[in-house]
């Protein structure tokens, strides 16, 4: 079992990576401590009794609230159904919510918990890859709007994050994909030594890799749990990445728009002389291997920073890039020209 600390004074945590830990889990729990397990329809279908099992037996009293899986049930009103599921289960302040799935669960779990009677009791069982090596550490939590994704949250950590990498047996490849996007970006943005051990596995996932992930997470984010600074390396790909998506009415997933929001990234770098072409080639090699990509057609650049800007507006920031300066590391950009930025979109359109 491999244990990640999440340091943040009082609201510190552990992430669990364990193989097998959903068939063992042993929790310390309050006697009959109401918990209200989140799951979407195809996680609960897999999973759900495991948990509510586990939960049992260590003395907790679970119930559990089924949503519809996907982006497009991310949304205020399943907030709402989970609080009001809370509310007739009678849970209060020291009871439970925990999230079972994807990004999607773990956020909006997440968020009803941090809500319902002004915050309860939380804990993530991400079963996607994007879930356990990005979406449940850290504490952003939130639904979409019409307007946007992700434009309402809070910022709220787990008691814990139990991770059972067996769990990723059931998971789609396409999926896996999305979240062997974020891996690939820890490398490039933070870790030299990982970047090279992913080339030598070819992106190959293992308990120790999620494991490093989180850690690697969770030391950038107990420096800068509200992104005031530093967190925002994370978001390394995303810029470009999310317009993509935008632009492409999600046809493309977030996994393929960080890719690609990679591929941009790193041709902004060499075209300003600020990466070598070994290390593009090196990081867009290994997109390659995971089944990713770095380059786009069918996409206009000019609609693509078009998009850029329109994202930027809605959050009332400055076009922000996070661009490579090393293999293993990244800084943030805001002054270059919307001309250069352009240049550099075209280079990775077909
Ligand atoms: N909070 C954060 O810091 C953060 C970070 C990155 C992304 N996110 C959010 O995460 C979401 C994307 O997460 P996701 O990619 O996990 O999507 P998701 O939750 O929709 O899960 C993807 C699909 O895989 C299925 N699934 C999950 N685990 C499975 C398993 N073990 N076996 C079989 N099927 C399984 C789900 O039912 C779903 O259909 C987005 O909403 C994004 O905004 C949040």
């Amino acid at each position: 079992m491999t244990k990640v600390r999440m340091e943040l004074g009082k609201r510190s945590y552990d992430i669990v990576i364990r193989p097998g830990v959903l068939d063992s889990m042993k929790l310390q729990m309050r006697k009959d401590r109401k918990c209200l397990v989140v799951a979407d329809h195809n996680v609960a279908a897999l999973y759900l009794d495991k948990v509510m099992a586990r939960l049992k037996e260590c003395g907790a009293n679970p119930i559990s609230h089924i949503i519809e899986p996907g982006e497009k049930n991310k949304t205020l009103e399943t907030v709402g159904g989970i609080c009001r599921t809370a509310a007739q289960a009678g849970l209060e302040r020291k009871s439970l919510i925990v999230g079972l799935g994807g990004g999607v669960t773990g956020d909006l779990a997440g968020f009803a918990a941090a809500i319902y009677m002004r915050g309860i009791g939380f804990c993530q069982v991400p079963t996607s890859l994007l879930a356990m090596v990005d979406s449940s550490v850290g504490g952003k939590t939130g639904a979409d709007l019409p307007e946007g994704k992700n434009l309402i949250g809070a910022f709220y950590q787990p008691e814990m994050v139990i991770i059972d990498p067996e769990v990723l047996n059931t998971l789609p490849a396409f999926e896996k994909r999305n979240g062997l996007a974020e891996v690939i970006k820890y490398g490039v943005i933070m870790d030299y030594v990982f970047f090279t051990d992913l080339e030598k596995s070819k992106g190959e996932i293992t308990p120790d890799v999620i494991a490093h992930c989180c850690h690697l997470k969770a030391e950038v984010v107990s420096e800068d749990e509200t992104e005031q600074g530093r967190r925002a390396i994370l978001n390394y790909g995303h810029t470009f990445g999310h317009a993509i998506e935008l632009l492409s009415e999600f046809k493309l997933s977030h996994g393929e728009g960080v890719a690609i929001g990679m591929g941009m990234a790193a041709a902004m770098s060499v075209r300003n002389g600020l990466w070598s072409k070994e290390d593009e080639k090196r990081q867009n090699d290994l997109l390659l291997a995971a089944g990713l990509p770095f380059r786009i057609g069918g996409f206009k650049a000019e609609d693509i920073l078009a998009a850029m800007h329109h994202d930027k507006k809605k959050a009332h920031g400055k076009l922000t890039l996070v661009l490579p300066v090393e293999l293993g590391k990244v800084e943030l950009f805001n002054d270059f020209s919307d001309e250069a930025i352009l240049e550099a979109i075209r280079s990775c359109c077909d």
